[in-house]
């Protein structure tokens, strides 16, 4: 299944931006939602600014998924409330499909086409002007010009990768939301995804992406929450996370703590909550 939802089809019209240019890109207060007996959200509050990065981190089965998925309107909370780019996600929904998309962790691209007939078809999806001219853009941006008129069944994992996010921005949407970019792929396709996120927020969009990798969030995100057990139990920058534990040792060299450090001293050690 593809988290990418055709949302481009509802049309072109991003309302004007008004309330929507002000204030953070995505707020988010009180959210609840559990499964039958499983209470995954206990009340998950953040905020995220316009043309930021936002990691949010969690264990296997934390509720990133859950979170990213009522953002984007597929799921209904249980209590509580969000906005993405100022439309309320369940009285507005339609304001926040047409400013988001959403790309979720198993790429979406269709392996008989090639790129640029991938990109081609989702910019005639949006109605949108000079379809080819938006391809070779997008291809330029993503370094896939060269692959471009290939099929894709023919890429590697960080080119369909990169080609699935360049086509989650065919429209220009404000805010993306990126459901673990990276799971499954080798350091360098990584670092090529981390390239082409980075270039996106510099672009002014807002990026909210969900990793189990600390290295990850620790490259390149502005901002960084912890999901735990229902709640934001930490949100801040690398800068501030990092105080979070003892200053640094000094031995011979001086050694910094990593996040992962600070992960495990704020979340603990898997399972340990199980054992009293
Ligand atoms: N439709 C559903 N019905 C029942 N339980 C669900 C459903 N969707 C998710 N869950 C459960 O809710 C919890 C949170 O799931 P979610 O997919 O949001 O976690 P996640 O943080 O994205 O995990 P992962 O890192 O594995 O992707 C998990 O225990 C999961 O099994
Ligand atoms: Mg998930």
């Amino acid at each position: 299944m593809t988290l990418r939802q055709p949302f481009m089809l509802a049309g072109m019209s991003i309302p004007p931006a008004t309330d929507q240019a002000q204030g953070p890109a995505i707020h988010v207060q009180g959210l609840e939602k559990a499964y039958k007996e499983l209470r995954v959200l206990r009340g998950v509050d953040f905020e995220v600014a316009r043309g930021s990065i936002f990691a949010l981190l969690g264990s296997n089965g934390a509720g990133k998924t859950t979170v990213v998925k009522i953002l984007s309107t597929l799921l209904k909370a249980d209590a509580g409330a969000a906005r993405v780019n100022g439309f309320d996600v369940v009285t507005e929904a339609a304001g926040v499909r047409e400013s988001i998309s959403l790309t979720g962790q198993f790429a979406a691209v269709d392996g008989i086409l090639s790129g640029r007939e991938n990109l081609v078809l989702i910019a005639r999806l949006w109605h949108l002007k000079d379809p080819g001219g938006i391809a070779d853009e997008l291809l330029r941006r993503f370094a896939l010009t060269e692959a471009g008129n290939r099929k894709v069944a023919t890429y590697s994992g960080g080119m369909r990768r990169r080609l699935d996010i360049a086509m989650s921005l065919v429209g220009n949407p404000p805010v993306i939301f990126l459901d673990e970019p990276t799971a499954g792929l080798d350091p360098q396709a990584r670092a090529e995804v981390w390239q082409a996120v980075k270039e996106l927020a510099q672009g002014g969009t807002t990026v909210l992406l969900t990793t189990q990798y600390l290295d990850e969030a620790e490259q390149f995100a502005d901002r960084i929450a912890i999901l735990h057990e229902g709640r934001i139990i930490v949100n801040g920058t690398l800068a501030e996370l990092k105080q979070l534990l003892p200053p640094a040792k000094v031995e011979y060299v001086e050694k910094q703590p990593s996040l992962e450090d600070v992960f495990f001293a704020v979340v603990g050690h898997a399972g340990e909550d199980d054992k009293e």
